[in-house]
């Protein structure tokens, strides 16, 4: 623990200030000793330089497991990869100019790859998780002089009021037992006008929640090495499977939402997405942008921002509300749409615009797929994406959702803005509901 992170501490239960105990002489970095509360006189040790306000990992064992068994996997510093840096970067929108010389606090950090992220952005960077994947942490960015790592639940966070200029939390509220108020214990500790940014999950389909529910109550009571142990099977006999090109049609597409894997290229990526997947004890996969926007009007959050679908969200803190609920909602009743998908996605699209009186916005239907180009799907040609005008169209929507990222990579490559020229499909249904939230 860097002594500096003093200035922002206090007691979780009194929220008295703490000062240092048991420290021979007082140096900038504490490994061993412990925090006294001035005010409960409650004692708070510190372990190899991690601040312990919990005293066990209570129902998240299953993440200090994750986190030490798999504690370099995502790390880029780690990897030579960037991957998590483009994640980062996508799911909250900063830049490094929005994070350098910032107090930046990221919620349930596990092993610590956004804090190495955040940090070499030149964030003083504070991360806390509840389960010990802080030993992860500690050892994989907690040696740097900007960064600190905490054990503390976030529902009971040992911190002063507005002391963050910027908080982020990817991956995790949502394994809390509340997720709305796990969000809502944040906004207290950030600055006026500090930014928060959250990214949450948000699934519909309701036979691949029902089927994930069912295999994660089947799984949770074994110990977690058997869980590793079905999630590497499962993913060495399905991998390979639902690659094959028949997997994509009836019957056999409903194999992978009965029983999911997860599909990274990367052997051990991919058996630890698919371990978090059916281990935690909560997993909230109904966190709807509208949900979500309301949270941020309930926690003097404005100017929200959704940054992706499913769910991101960027907002700012305003206690007096002065500034808009809104920074820009998507709005396609004035626009000139491009349907991107012209499978099912497609229809369930043009569906849901007809649904909102939006479909003779829709001028044109795109697909990567050669197969498709040429046929027709609700009266409009199906052609390359490549074939359009830039000045023949203002909006695409992504309706592939399988094709998401790499359709949004394409369209980031070919000059088109994120939110501002394109949003996935799923967000049509949130429509109605972010507008009437928009005009309270
Ligand atoms: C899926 S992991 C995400 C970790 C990290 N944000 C990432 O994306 O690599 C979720 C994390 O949330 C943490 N977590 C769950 N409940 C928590 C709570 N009540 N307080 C703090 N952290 C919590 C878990 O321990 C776990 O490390
Ligand atoms: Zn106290």
């Amino acid at each position: 623990m860097k002594t500096d992170l003093l200035d922002i501490l206090c007691c979780p239960t009194c929220q008295h200030d703490l000062t240092l105990l048991d420290t021979a002489r007082p140096t900038a970095v504490v490994l061993e000793g412990a925090l006294g509360c001035t005010g409960c006189q409650a004692r708070y040790p510190i372990v190899r330089g991690v601040p312990r306000f919990v005293s066990h990992d209570g129902y998240v064992g299953s993440f200090s497991y994750e986190w030490n068994k798999w504690n370099r996997v995502q790390v880029d510093s780690a990897n030579g990869s960037r991957v998590s840096e483009e994640a980062f970067a996508h799911k909250t929108g900063f830049a490094p100019a929005d994070l350098k010389g910032k107090w930046v606090l990221d919620v349930g950090c596990g092993a610590g790859r956004f804090l190495d992220i955040a940090s070499r952005w030149g964030a003083r960077t504070v991360g806390i998780d509840f389960s010990f994947a802080v030993e992860a942490a500690q050892n994989n960015v907690g040696g740097r002089d900007n960064v600190d790592v905490i054990q503390a639940d976030v529902f009971h966070l040992p911190f002063r009021r507005e002391v963050f200029d910027v908080i982020f939390s990817l991956g995790v509220l949502h394994h809390t037992r509340d997720t709305r108020e796990a969000f809502l214990s944040l906004p207290r500790h950030l600055k006026e006008g500090g930014a928060i940014a959250v990214w949450l999950y948000y699934y519909t389909d309701r036979l691949y929640n029902r089927a994930t529910d069912f295999w994660r109550r089947l799984l949770r009571p074994l110990p977690n090495r058997a869980i590793y142990a079905w999630s590497s099977f499962i993913c060495r006999v399905f991998y390979p499977l639902y690659r094959l090109p028949a997997m994509a049609h009836a019957p056999f597409s409903l194999l992978p939402r009965v029983l999911p894997v997860n599909m990274h290229a990367d052997w051990h990526w991919r058996v630890l997405d698919t371990f978090d997947w059916y281990s935690p004890v909560y997993q909230d996969k109904d966190c709807s942008p509208t949900r979500v926007v309301e949270w941020c009007r309930e926690g003097g959050l404005r100017e929200a921002e959704l940054l992706d679908f499913p769910t991101s969200v960027r907002a700012i803190k305003d206690s007096s509300g002065t500034r808009p609920l809104f920074k820009a909602l998507p709005d396609f009743r004035d626009k000139r749409l491009v349907i991107f998908g012209a499978g099912a996605g497609g229809q369930q699209a043009l569906d849901r615009l007809a649904a909102i009186g939006v479909s003779h916005r829709v001028v044109g239907v795109v697909d990567n797929d050669p197969a498709k180009q040429g046929q027709r799907l609700g009266g409009h040609l199906v052609t390359a994406f490549a074939e359009l005008r830039r000045d023949s169209y203002d909006h695409v929507i992504i309706a592939s959702l399988h094709g998401l990222p790499a359709i949004s990579t394409q369209l980031s490559a070919a000059g088109l803005v994120k939110a501002r020229d394109f949003v996935a499909s799923g967000i049509l249904e949130e429509f109605a509901p972010l507008l009437r939230l928009a005009s309270l």
